[in-house]
């Protein structure tokens, strides 16, 4: 027998998609519905708003809490660490903040006493994975309804005239039915227009940063301080975690910085054009980065990136509480220890170049080796012993080649002169 399902808490972005899904819930399961929303540093989030657009839809309750310092210090930092960019380039604002919003919706659950989690995200893509994922490793036995995907409408356009039946405002138009999801460390934006990969993106689809003509006529300078593989202040100022990335995304988007336009892979198995704005992620990835070049061993380095991708994939599956992503997690962290020191950055024109790198406790990089003036300390003579021994396996298989090459030489001559 399924259980009666009287309370339902829905995770609610005021949007079309998780309005719709409060009216679609409460009619079809005649119970009461509770939103839940996290505040995770969106841009004019107002919370009043919020609360009085879900109870005028029919909700009975709302929760709305601030996660934001949470999410950076628990969730981003972690991936910044781990220079976490999807495909080589989506900083993976969304992916990150789904586990999050999971595990504190699996929590609030129990405490109001509701008998399923809901969702108001399609079949087609991985907002659905990462939810539900996410609620199965943290509570095998919550019930997860899914009203979009599971009784959803065709299109996009149908869910936008049952809105407006039902008397739910909606941001999104048929014009322009862009589907968007914000937070701290970028906005997601896909559908409408973009749909059309060979297509440039509408003026008006970036919301944060600023188009290049627009963007000041000179180059601004910034110094990004890390201790222990965190960034802690910006040009001397020390700053929390969520208020440095807050002003990143400022300056950054005033430079026009971050803004990211793919094709991308899914984890439900389409290609999909998206476009995402993330300035202070690409700095603060930027800078990590380069740090790490300064002060980590060559050989960490270099395995440092051969799993930053296998990282990058599972946390945009949805497999952040998964055993091999806690796994990475540690190898990463294991490195952190030395990533003390400062990036020097160059924003202009929607460029961000690190133009120099410091660590007083931890640089390995050592003048005397590197200089080829007089005050070099590089013994040279061990070059050539070094290169002896570096490339003796494969002047041992050449000779071998040539030895067999004059032998088949050899016979060819004899077999013609039978
Ligand atoms: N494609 C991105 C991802 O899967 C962004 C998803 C944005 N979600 C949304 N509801 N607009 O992480």
């Amino acid at each position: 027998m399924t259980k009666n399902i009287d309370k339902i808490l829905l995770a609610y972005s005021g949007g079309l998609d998780t309005s719709v899904s409060i009216k679609w819930l409460k009619e079809k399961y005649s119970a009461e519905i509770v939103t839940y929303t996290a505040d995770l540093g969106q841009q004019d989030l107002d919370k009043k708003a919020l609360k009085d657009k879900a109870i005028a839809t029919g909700a009975s309750e709302t929760i709305i809490e601030d996660l934001t310092q949470e999410f950076i210090s628990e969730y981003v930092f972690p991936a910044l660490q781990a220079g976490a960019l999807y495909e080589g380039k989506y900083p993976l604002a969304t992916a990150l903040a789904r586990p999050l919003i999971a595990a504190r919706m699996a929590e609030h659950a129990k405490k109001i006493g509701a008998d399923a989690v809901a969702h108001g995200c399609t079949g087609k893509g991985n907002d659905q994975v990462r939810f539900e994922t996410s609620f199965n490793a943290l509570n095998p036995e919550l019930e997860v309804i899914a009203p979009l995907r599971d009784w959803g409408f065709t299109t996009r356009e149908d869910e936008i005239d049952y809105a407006k039946e039902n008397n739910i405002p909606v941001q999104a138009t048929k014009d322009s039915p862009n589907s968007i999801d914000e937070n701290l460390w970028g906005i997601s934006v896909e559908c409408g227009k973009l749909e059309d990969p060979w297509q440039e993106p509408p003026a008006n689809a970036y919301q944060w940063t600023r188009d290049i003509p627009d963007t000041p006529d000179q180059p601004t300078y910034l110094t990004i301080s890390f201790k222990e593989g965190i960034p802690i202040g910006i040009n001397g100022e020390a700053l929390n975690p969520a208020d440095l990335v807050a002003k990143l995304n400022k300056i950054g988007s005033t430079y026009g910085v971050g803004r990211i336009d793919m094709v991308e892979n899914r984890l439900v198995g389409i290609k999909s054009r998206e476009i995402y704005e993330a300035p202070a992620a690409t700095i603060l990835l930027t800078a990590h980065q380069d740090l790490s070049s300064l002060v980590l061993d060559r050989e960490s380095l270099h395995y440092k990136e051969t799993i930053q991708s296998k990282y990058s994939e599972m946390v945009y599956y949805g497999l952040w509480f998964s055993p091999l992503r806690a796994a990475l997690q540690n190898f990463f962290t294991t490195l952190q220890g030395k990533i003390t020191g400062k990036v020097k950055l160059k924003l202009f024109q929607g460029q961000c170049q690190v133009v120099g790198r410091k660590s007083e406790s931890n640089s390995l990089y050592d003048e005397g080796l590197a200089t080829y003036d007089e005050n070099d300390t590089f013994d040279h003579g061990s070059a050539a012993g070094f290169i002896k021994l570096w490339s003796l396996p494969l002047k041992v298989a050449a000779s071998c080649e040539q030895n067999q090459q004059q032998k088949e030489t050899k016979a060819n001559k004899s077999i013609k002169a039978i």
